[in-house]
């Protein structure tokens, strides 16, 4: 059985909500078992025990959440050191832009290295029906991939 890991950080709960609609929608795959977890819960242990990774932040000042590069930064070493390769997926909450986060994101995630799995997803604004329907589209399309092997 495969199993995906999705973490996320979230201040005032509009990641959080793009996160469990994600795991909602994940869980539609039932070859894949489904891990939600905070960020500041996550580390290696969780990495290890995946096979797909889903990250869920906001922007910040024009770049990653703090808490999310935070994981990062702590996982960074350790994934090379194993040679841990995931494929990941992005999806980010803005308020306008979150562009800068997808970047910082990227370029981090390039160096693991890890392949992305799906294009990014920024949803921008207050969280809405629409926004929820993506992201459980994303979190479904993932563990569908992840159950076909595709990734
Ligand atoms: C300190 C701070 C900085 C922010 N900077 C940006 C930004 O650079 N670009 C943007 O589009 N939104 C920015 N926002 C808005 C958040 O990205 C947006 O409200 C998001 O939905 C918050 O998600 P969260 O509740 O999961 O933390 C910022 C919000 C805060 C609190």
């Amino acid at each position: 059985m495969k199993s995906l890991l999705i973490t996320y950080h979230s201040q005032s709960g509009a990641s959080a909500q793009l996160a469990r609609a994600a795991w909602r929608g994940a869980q539609a795959e039932p070859e894949v078992g489904v891990t939600i977890r905070r960020v500041w819960d996550a580390g290696m242990a969780d990495l290890l025990q995946a096979d797909g990774l889903l990250l869920v932040a906001a922007e910040n000042s024009g770049a990653l959440s703090g808490a999310m590069k935070d994981f990062l930064d702590r996982t960074f070493y350790p994934c090379i050191d194993r040679d841990l390769i995931l494929p990941y997926a992005l999806l980010v909450s803005a308020g306008n832009d979150g562009r800068g986060a997808v970047r910082q994101a990227q370029r981090i995630l390039s160096g693991y290295p890890f392949p992305a799995a799906a294009e990014p997803l920024i949803l921008r604004g207050e969280v809405t029906t629409a926004h929820l329907q993506s992201s459980e589209e994303l979190g479904q399309a993932f563990a569908a991939g992840l159950a076909m092997g595709i990734f």
